[in-house]
């Protein structure tokens, strides 16, 4: 099954996603209007606790579904969901569907070679991004609910000049969502060329949506390109970063 951008979970679908929605927020603009062509997005619910039926469990391997079984059931459901998710989306970019997509270096998911790819889950919604892997681009994906605000979070996350841009546009929680949201995708993206902790202070998001980073111990240089865009009251955000 097929869907397009809509908020409605399809079960192992992928999309094609070449144009992301244009963004309704003045604060984060996209950078990646165009450029993605290969890039696909699917999207899977989550199962409810007492759902027995699990989705996407039935696509599993026999050892992801072994690791599914040993989760605790909240987890298992995350874990289920996502692998569904990231299969489906690694197929529509090309890849034999033959493999494990298990946890592995920090939480990583293990891609199979050729490929990247990013899973989040969210509210009653996992989503995976997978795309061939041309010239060491890796992609990052985040979704987060508004939720109740926490903008006590903001010197954390911040950077001084996001914070005054912030405070300028009207330090809105959601705004300041956006960007915790797109240094999460920057840390997922980021992982397989900088495979350590990275701090919310060692990126720095502009306005264009692209990316400087002050990594503290001195990778790189990269490229990134960060875009966000709202489904009603539940963001996603995509990073796509390779070596400059
Ligand atoms: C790892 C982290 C980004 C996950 O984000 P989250 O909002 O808690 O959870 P999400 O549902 O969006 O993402 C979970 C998925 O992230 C992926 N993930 C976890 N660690 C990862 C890593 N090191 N690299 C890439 N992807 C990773 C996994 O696929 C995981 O799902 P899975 O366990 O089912 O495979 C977050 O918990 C974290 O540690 N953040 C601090 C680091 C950071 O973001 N720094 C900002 C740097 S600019």
């Amino acid at each position: 099954m097929r869907t397009g951008h809509a908020n409605v979970p399809a079960l192992a679908g992928a999309v094609r996603w070449a144009d992301p929605p244009a963004v309704t927020s003045p604060w984060l603009r996209p950078a990646l209007v165009s450029g993605v062509p290969d890039t696909w997005l699917c999207r899977v619910p989550i199962a409810r606790l007492d759902q027995v039926d699990l989705p996407g469990v039935d696509t599993l391997s026999a050892a992801e579904r072994r690791f599914v079984e040993a989760a605790k059931p909240r987890r298992a459901r995350e874990v289920a969901a996502g692998r569904a998710a990231l299969r489906a989306a690694l197929r529509a970019a090309g890849w034999g569907g033959a493999g494990d997509l298990l946890p592995g270096e920090q939480g990583r998911p293990r891609l199979p070679d050729g490929f990247t790819g990013s899973i989040t889950h969210k509210d009653g919604v996992a989503l995976a991004l997978a795309a061939p892997l041309r010239a060491g681009r890796t992609v990052g994906l985040d979704s987060e609910v508004v939720g109740r605000d926490r903008s006590d979070i903001a010197r954390r996350i911040l950077r001084p000049a996001e914070q005054d841009r912030w405070l300028a546009t009207g330090g809105a929680w959601p705004q300041l969502l956006e960007v915790f949201s797109v240094k999460e995708a920057i840390y997922k993206a980021l992982h397989p060329h900088v495979p350590r902790y990275i701090g919310f202070e060692e990126a720095e998001v502009h306005e264009d949506g692209t990316v400087q980073m002050h990594l503290v111990h001195g990778e790189g240089p990269f490229t990134l390109e960060a875009t966000a865009w709202w489904e009603s009251q539940r963001l996603i955000s995509v990073v796509q970063a390779r070596p400059a």
